[in-house]
């Protein structure tokens, strides 16, 4: 399976601080944004993956993640001329693609759990139909809503509903078959003028091929749209950094963990940041 990281966009809920940078390089704590999407499709088993960022943003982000040797991974990037939607993400990488199963990570989105590397690895090795996963939360008109029937079932999913059926957000964690890019074809713009990832859903679903997975009280999902929560996410990774000493979010520690690479290589990382706490906590996962 290949990894796609959408991390364009034009981030105008986050201006001023988005005007001269890209939303997925600003810190979430101590780590650039788009480390916690890239970690969760580590951690999924994916090695191969795509960057698409805006024109004006790559370089910043090949400046950071180069081509991806250092964590035992290969990067590719694109460029997404203007935001027209995060179904777009899969006409985008067709050719790289060549017709494997796909995941989508959205570049402001963080899940963190137990046991979310077994999770994440068995969503990936569905070999037929989508997986989503949706998380409880108090504003479901801000995303795209899961509908469920008395049993249930998902029946529907609608992008920002004004009065949604359910609290249940789809996170923006995706996991696709090999028809990705056929279905991503069919996909007609939204009265907001998007190729929405929720129409792509909404034909899994019909086909009856769509794994609605229920992230429930154990599990945190935060996306860093706006200031409040850009905000809340950075605390939050502070708050179990700093009390339980271990990582969120750290793509050198599961490259470590998968096997990626070896104690040599974590080492070199960890000299990269520095004197950081980061560093710090990377050199003891070698001990
Ligand atoms: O966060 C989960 C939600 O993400 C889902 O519940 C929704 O169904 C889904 O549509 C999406 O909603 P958002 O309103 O949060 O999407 P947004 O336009 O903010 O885009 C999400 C990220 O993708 C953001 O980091 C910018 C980037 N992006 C967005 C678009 C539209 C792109 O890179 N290219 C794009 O064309």
């Amino acid at each position: 399976m290949k990894g796609i990281i959408l991390a364009g966009g034009s981030g105008t809920r986050l201006h001023p601080m988005t005007m001269a940078t890209s939303k997925q390089l600003l810190p979430v704590y101590d780590k650039p944004m788009i480390y916690y999407p890239l970690s969760t499709l580590m951690l999924a088993g994916i090695r191969d993956i795509m960057i698409i960022t805006t024109p004006h943003d790559m370089a910043q982000f090949q400046r950071l993640l180069g081509d991806g040797t250092q964590l035992g991974v290969r990067f590719t990037y694109r460029v997404q001329p203007s935001p027209d939607g995060l179904a777009q993400a899969f006409l985008i990488g067709e050719d790289w693609l060549e017709g494997a199963p796909c995941a989508l990570a959205l570049g402001d989105n963080l899940i963190f759990a137990d046991h979310l590397s077994v999770m994440l690895q068995s969503a990936a090795r569905r070999e037929h139909g989508a997986t989503v996963f949706a998380y409880p939360v108090r504003d479901p008109q801000r995303y795209g809503v899961v509908t469920f029937n008395a049993q249930g079932r998902a029946t529907e999913i609608i992008e920002k509903p004004e009065k949604p059926a359910s609290n249940m957000a789809v996170t923006g964690l995706y996991f696709y078959d090999h028809r990705v890019v056929e279905f991503a074809r069919k996909v007609r713009p939204s009265a907001r003028g998007e190729l929405e990832i929720t129409t792509l859903n909404q034909m899994y679903l019909e086909e009856g091929t769509l794994q609605v997975e229920r992230l429930g009280r154990g599990c945190a999902w935060l996306d860093a749209g706006v200031p409040d929560s850009l905000m809340q996410a950075g605390m939050f990774v502070q708050t179990i950094q700093s009390r339980q000493g271990m990582l969120v979010g750290s793509p050198e520690e599961v490259a470590f963990r998968m096997g990626y690479i070896d104690a040599p290589q974590l080492r070199e990382l960890a000299q990269r940041v520095g004197k950081t706490d980061l560093s710090r906590m990377l050199l003891e996962l070698v001990k």
